[in-house]
């Protein structure tokens, strides 16, 4: 399989059987090594991203270009795959099995990936950078990201209607659909996204932008919780609403660290801007309103509130734990 990115806008991608695309950026946030929690990882991102290869259209497969972008955007430098890695912790905490999961983790995670292809476009943030390689639209061309976007959105649902390995019963494939809609649609992603674009470069209040936040980032990374849940329909309801109450703090939570690590923090308390690719929100991002003092204790608040709703799990949520505490200690 051969890859070229950038300059050219030559198509980039890979074949259907290829395991690993020959250009990938060095993945980050990996846990430290040799833990049993760094394993677990380390199995569940191999299974994610082998099960997200199986699942993407055939490079050579007309139309190519399209096809060849979509593996692009998906499987280059794709990232430590949080949301999956959500919905891997979250089965364990239900007592289902990665596999009855594995193409609703594949759903959010293409969903996540179209999200960030629209929202690198030029009339987006106009992003060039992309996990450290070209954007899509600098790889490829405008046209064809704005199709990836839309053909990465249907491949989602089309997992959630038809993918064998989900649990068969309708009303659990009606359900995580419903869930998903709602989590990357005008209630929550677009809707987000929405609020985003019209308030760029005003201040706005600190519960506005998390009102925003909730919608933008806070309703995919909470949907990946719930699709797990709603993936055993027989938990007990008061584990599934203790899984709603653990995922909706952490997805702001995630969002507002995610503000938080796009400047270097001094020890002074000042802040200057790192990751250029990324810093491209404007005014209204939360350290800048509310200072970076405030914004790392609402985060540490969000996250003791996220773990404190894992309690009647007991050991099942064990993973869930883990992975909280890792993304709370993310430095990338
Ligand atoms: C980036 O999300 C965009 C936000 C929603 C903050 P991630 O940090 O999960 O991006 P990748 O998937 O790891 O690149
Ligand atoms: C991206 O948010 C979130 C979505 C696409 C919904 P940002 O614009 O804040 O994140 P980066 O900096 O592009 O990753
Ligand atoms: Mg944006
Ligand atoms: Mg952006």
């Amino acid at each position: 399989m051969t890859e070229r990115v950038g300059g050219t806008g030559t198509a980039a991608g890979g074949t259907r059987s290829s395991r690993a695309p020959a250009v990938r950026a060095p993945r980050k946030r990996k846990p430290g090594s040799h833990t049993a929690f760094a394993a677990q990882v380390e199995s569940w991102q191999s299974r994610v991203e082998q099960a997200l290869d199986e699942r993407l259209p055939a490079a050579d497969t007309e139309p190519s270009r399209l096809h060849a972008a979509m593996r692009y955007c998906v499987l280059n430098g794709g990232g430590p795959r949080v949301r999956p890695l959500l919905l891997f912790g979250s089965c364990r905490a239900v007592g289902l099995s990665e596999a009855q999961v594995e193409a609703a983790a594949c759903a959010v995670e293409l969903a996540h990936a179209y999200s960030l292809v629209h929202d690198d476009l030029p009339a987006m943030d106009d992003a060039d950078v992309r996990r450290g390689l070209p954007s899509c639209h600098k790889a490829y061309d405008q046209g064809t990201a704005v199709l990836v976007g839309d053909a990465l959105q249907s491949l989602a649902f089309q997992l959630l209607a038809t993918d064998d390995a989900l649990p068969a019963a309708p009303a659990i494939r009606l359900r995580l659909t419903v869930l998903l809609a709602e989590a990357i649609g005008a209630s929550g992603m677009a809707g987000g996204q929405a609020l985003d674009v019209a308030t760029r470069g005003q201040r706005r209040p600190g519960a506005d932008i998390e009102a925003m936040y909730a919608r933008r980032t806070g309703a995919l990374i909470r949907v990946s919780v719930l699709m797990a849940a709603a993936c055993a329909p027989e938990a007990a309801a008061h584990l599934q609403e203790a899984l709603a109450a653990f995922a909706t703090p952490l997805g702001l939570a995630f969002q507002i660290q995610d503000d938080l690590l796009n400047v270097s923090i001094q020890p002074g308390g000042s802040g200057q801007a790192t990751r250029p690719d990324r810093a491209s929100r404007g005014d209204a991002a939360y350290p800048a309103v509310l200072g970076l003092a405030a914004a790392q204790q609402r985060v540490r608040a969000l996250y003791a509130q996220a773990h404190g709703a894992l309690r009647p799990f007991g050991s099942a949520a064990d993973p869930l734990r883990a992975l909280t505490e890792w993304l709370l200690v993310r430095s990338s």
